[in-house]
Order: C-alpha cells, then sequence, then structure tokens
C-alpha cells in the first residue's frame, strides 16, 4: 500500500539502510492541529479528518512525548485494528514514527487485523509496553465514516485520563515529528522483519487470543454443547473484526458448522453497515432471532471485537441483565472463577441487577463511571474479576479490555454446564429460562437506555445545564409522579485503589424504590452531541416479570422527558435508537 502521504512518509525499497547505525530517522517540522482531545474510548473522528496534512502524525509524536521513554525507547508495543478503510495507511505512519522515536518493536496482527480485547490479550501475554488499536468501535467504516485511534498501557488496559489528557497538552505545542526512513512493511503474511534495531513482528491475531480462551473456559463443554443436534446458534461477526475470530474458535476448534457465522468477513466498510451490537444495528440477526425457525442462541460483535449482544429465541437479554447472569452463574460453569469471583463491579449508568448478585454471594461491589478504563485498577488490585456496562460490554481480568468473544463463550458455557445432563429428546434449558430463573432468584430490573443521537451541541449542553440546575434545587423526598426522590446528583468516583475523582459523570435521579433516571452526554460520538437517558425499575415480584420493558417503564420514560424538557432543548421528538 502506498501511502497518500507521499514522499513524507515513504520512501522506496532501494533507499533503505539496512543496518542500525544507518537507521535514517527524520525530523519533519510541524504545527498543532485542533481537536485531538481523546473522548471515552481514544481519538475518533472522520477518516478525511484524519487524512487531513499530519493530522494522525501529529497524534501519535504526541503520545510519545508524553510517555516517559522508559515506557518505549527500545521496547515492544503491540499494533492492531478492526480492519476498518484507512488502517493500512494509518499502520505504516504509526510503525515509522514509532521507529522514530526508538521503539524496539512493533508486534502487529496480519494485515493490521487484531480486536481489541486480542491486543489487551497480546500486550498482557508477550510482556509489551502497550499497544495501539486503530479502530472507531462501533462507528461506521468508509471513508466517509469513521477512523480512530486508542493507546493501551502494560497491563492491557486504556490508557489512564492522566496521559490521555498530557497527550492532548502536547497536540497543543508539537513542533516536529521523529519518523525513520523505512519502506511500508508487507503486512500479509506472518513473520519477522528488522531494520537496524527494529523489528516488525507481523502476528497471526488470533493465536495468543485462542490460547487465553482455552485456559478461561471448559472448551470440551462447549463442544459438547455444539455437538447435540437440538442446539444450534449464529453469531453475526457484522463484517467486523470478530469474523476473524469466529471461524477459528467457533468453528475450527469447537467444532461448530460453518453456518453458523454470519457476516463472517471482515470489510473496510463493515459491508456498509454500522457495527454495532444492539437491537436497532444489528437487525439482520435479530430478525432471524425473532422468526419461527430462530435458533437456540444468537450473539453478534461490534468493530473492534470488544462489545457484544446476546439473544435467546424471541429473547433480548440486556447487557446489565447478561452481566448479572454469567456472575451467578460463573463458577460453576467457567474454570476460571472456580474459587468464585473476587469482586463484581459495573458502570453508573449499568442496571442494578449485579448488585444483587454480589449480596446474595457476599462479593466486594463496585460503580465506577462510564468507561471501561475504570475496571482496571480494581483488577490490577486484585478486587475485580467480573464486570460489565449497559453499553454492551462484558468482561473479567483476564484481559484488561471488554471482551465480545468472551462474553458469547461465558454464555455457552452456562448453556453447556445448565445443559450437560440432558439427554438428546429432552428440551434444553433455554437463554429465556436461564433468564426467567434468574429474575425469580434475584429480582428484575427492567432497564432501557434511549439515545438521541447527533443532536446540536447547544441545545444538549444547554439541556444538561438546565438539569444541573434543577438537581441543585431538589429535595430528598420531593414528589415525582408516583415516585418519591431519594437523591439526584452529579455522579462522582473517587477511585479506591488510588484515589483519584472523576467528576461530572451522569446525571442521576434516584427514588426511594430504587427507581432511576440517568442522563449523560456520549463520550464516543464524532459529530454533534449524543444525549443517552437511562431508565431503571427494580421489580420483586416474579408474576409482573413478564411484561415488556418499554411498558413497565412507560412512567419513568415520561417522567425522564418531562424533568429534562429534552424535547424543548433537542427538538426531538423520538430517540434515534432504544436499547
Ligand atoms: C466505549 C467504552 C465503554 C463505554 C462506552 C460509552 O465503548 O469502551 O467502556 O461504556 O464507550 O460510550 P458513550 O458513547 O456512552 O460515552
Ligand atoms: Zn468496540
Amino acid at each position: 500500500a502506498t501511502s497518500r502521504r507521499g514522499s513524507l512518509f515513504s520512501v522506496k525499497a532501494s533507499s533503505v539502510p539496512s543496518t542500525a547505525e544507518d537507521l535514517k530517522i527524520r525530523t519533519i517540522p510541524t504545527k498543532p492541529v485542533e481537536g485531538q482531545k481523546t473522548g471515552t474510548s481514544g481519538l475518533r473522528k472522520k477518516v478525511k479528518v484524519f487524512q487531513e496534512g499530519n493530522y494522525l502524525a501529529n497524534w501519535i509524536q504526541a503520545l510519545f512525548n508524553s510517555l516517559p521513554p522508559e515506557d518505549y525507547k527500545d521496547g515492544v508495543l503491540a499494533l492492531g485494528g478492526d480492519g476498518r478503510y484507512f488502517n493500512q495507511e494509518a499502520a505504516q505512519i504509526i510503525i515509522k514514527i514509532a521507529a522514530g522515536n526508538g521503539v524496539g518493536k512493533i508486534l502487529i496482527g496480519r494485515d493490521g487485523i487484531m480486536s481489541t480485547p486480542a491486543v489487551s490479550a497480546v500486550i498482557r501475554k508477550r510482556k509489551a509496553n502497550g499497544g495501539f488499536i486503530m479502530s472507531a468501535s462501533h462507528n461506521p467504516g468508509g471513508p466517509e465514516n469513521d477512523w480512530g485511534i486508542k493507546f493501551n498501557y502494560s497491563s492491557g488496559q486504556p490508557a489512564p485520563e492522566s496521559i490521555t489528557d498530557k497527550i492532548y497538552g502536547n497536540t497543543l505545542s508539537i513542533s516536529e515529528i521523529k519518523i525513520a526512513d523505512i519502506p511500508d512493511v508487507d503486512l500479509s503474511s506472518v513473520g519477522v522483519i528488522s531494520y537496524g534495531n527494529f523489528t516488525v513482528e507481523v502476528v497471526d491475531p488470533v493465536s495468543d487470543y485462542l490460547e487465553l480462551m482455552e485456559n478461561v473456559f471448559d472448551f470440551q463443554l462447549i463442544k459438547d454443547l455444539f455437538s447435540r443436534p437440538d442446539f444450534r446458534f449464529i453469531f453475526d461477526a457484522m463484517h467486523a473484526v470478530t469474523g476473524a475470530y469466529a471461524k477459528p474458535i467457533f468453528v475450527d476448534r469447537l467444532g461448530a458448522s460453518p453456518d453458523c457465522i454470519s457476516n463472517g468477513v471482515p470489510l473496510e466498510d463493515f459491508g456498509q453497515g454500522h457495527p454495532d451490537p444492539n437491537l436497532t444495528y444489528a437487525k439482520d440477526l435479530v430478525k432471524i432471532m425473532y422468526a419461527n425457525d430462530a435458533p437456540d442462541f444468537g450473539a453478534a460483535s461490534d468493530g473492534d471485537g470488544d462489545r457484544n449482544m446476546i439473544l435467546g429465541r424471541g429473547f433480548f437479554i440486556t447487557p446489565s441483565d447478561s452481566v448479572a447472569i454469567i456472575a451467578a452463574n460463573a463458577q460453576a460453569a467457567i474454570p476460571y472463577f472456580k474459587d468464585g469471583p473476587k469482586g463484581l463491579a459495573r458502570s453508573m449508568p449499568t442496571s442494578g441487577a449485579l448488585d444483587r448478585v454480589a449480596s446474595r454471594l457476599n462479593l466486594p461491589f463496585f460503580e465506577v463511571p462510564t468507561g471501561w478504563k475504570f475496571f482496571g485498577n480494581l483488577m490490577d488490585a486484585g478486587k475485580l474479576s467480573i464486570c460489565g456496562e449497559e453499553s454492551f460490554g462484558t468482561g473479567s481480568d483476564h484481559i484488561r479490555e471488554k471482551d465480545g468473544i468472551w462474553a458469547v463463550l461465558a454464555w455457552f458455557s452456562i448453556i453447556a454446564y445448565r445443559n450437560k445432563d440432558k439427554k438428546i429428546g429432552e428440551k434444553l434449558i433455554s437463554v429465556a429460562d436461564i433468564a426467567k430463573e434468574h429474575w425469580a432468584t434475584y429480582g428484575r430490573n427492567f432497564f432501557s437506555r434511549y439515545d438521541y443521537e447527533e443532536c446540536e451541541s447547544e441545545g444538549a449542553n444547554k439541556m444538561m445545564a438546565y438539569l444541573r440546575d434543577v438537581i441543585s434545587k431538589t429535595k430528598s423526598g420531593e414528589k415525582y409522579g408516583n415516585y418519591t426522590l431519594q437523591f439526584a446528583d452529579d455522579f462522582s468516583y473517587t477511585d479506591p485503589v488510588d484515589g483519584s475523582v472523576a467528576s461530572k459523570q451522569g446525571l442521576r435521579f434516584v427514588f426511594t424504590d430504587g427507581s432511576r433516571i440517568i442522563y449523560r452526554l456520549s463520550g464516543t460520538g464524532s459529530a454533534g452531541a449524543t444525549i443517552r437517558i437511562y431508565i431503571e425499575q427494580f421489580e420483586p415480584d416474579a408474576s409482573k416479570h413478564d411484561v415488556d420493558a418499554q411498558t413497565a417503564l412507560k412512567p419513568l420514560i415520561d417522567l425522564a422527558l418531562s424533568i429534562s424538557k429534552l424535547r424543548d432543548f433537542t427538538g426531538r421528538e423520538k430517540p434515534t435508537v432504544i436499547t
């Protein structure tokens, strides 16, 4: 692949030096570019923005300017991506700037492919200093759509805000880029290539990750489930990165039939889809799972493979329920947790279903702000094993990212474990049975999220400011329709491990019956503002568990819209996505 940067970033193979003394580093003058502040999960912008001038190169150089030299000089960095448009070109730029800054080795997935969880696994297994992930996660890909970059640290977790703030600071004063004069590296086959002291190793993107999964799960248990004629599943890779993982793991290793996988080939534009596994964007899968002849189990994963959606036959498992159900069954069904989980955690807007599991199993429990990075410290401190977020993220301390394939394997394990003594012909315990049984034991936390995407920033910000003002005047005990306010606040979190404080993490109205309304602005969008409203209500009475969530939550949803005056501030009548 030749670079659009042309002469700036590519050199012809013939001019390439081959010894260490020869590795030629050039210093290119540059100027700061605006708008390089990272959001919830790295830097995400339209592809066109990244293609402009030194936009990407500036950010990468600013990153090296922000890290202590011992964190990368002569060190190893992983580099992966979700296969989206611009990754090939970006990989070459990142490799050259890494070499220019004295990195010793880049470990890159074949074709630049490696899922976010696999990058985390590779960093940990190979004891790398960190790694880059080229992805805008679930945002659409292609020339007109999004690109993104994230940086993870040596334990495999997303870089903390202290680092990303520093990077941003450095983007504002950057004046030069250090770049090695090496040719574009051929990423199409596994192998090692060195230029002086700098090495690029192209690795199989699946093998380290697969080995980890084999250690976490009882693969024989899952294999036995897959070999049953009365169990069928479908996994939708949404033409994104898990396409590269699904066949080697589910088919080649666990014996599933190849037609269990749909949209299994990663494409640069994700087949023009929106690779976000939810009820709106994974509509092909939803259609299959709600049809008369639906398989027993359905799942999907997002662009970079860290999100997941779990479905039974005609049955949606909310992410909040999914993590609770996994936690409740983990010790029995998953060898990695055979001594029981150390602790459980969820993000603030995620429903309280997990809290109930923690309290029954007597486990330490944590509520953190939105963003997977907040789980890392707890895991490193040995306080946390299983965690999840309402935003379709579920995972554990096997790595430091949420993990879509892991979540699917966890569900396979639970289904397999619950049915392992069933004879062929006996009715299997279904996904829906498992969920309903869970609710009967723990109660049901009805939950829904309303998203208003690409609102005008001004209106969205005004609405949040208005709500802050409302909150400042609330008093405990006030009536809101049939609900009585317990408290309202702007969520703030103090990390119990390092004492760092994250404030303004979401506006919450918590009522005396445990119901909650939460308002947040998304930190992952790339255009305008996305308002999220999270609505939750607890129902202990099993006779009321079969009600549709939208019906059960209607009064709270109406209340959420009236408290916020959302329609007035945004002009929106309806959400763009409901999950
Ligand atoms: C990314 C992060 C998640 C987080 C989500 C929130 O996916 O990895 O940990 O929950 O963003 O996104 P939002 O758009 O709500 O800020
Ligand atoms: Zn993702």
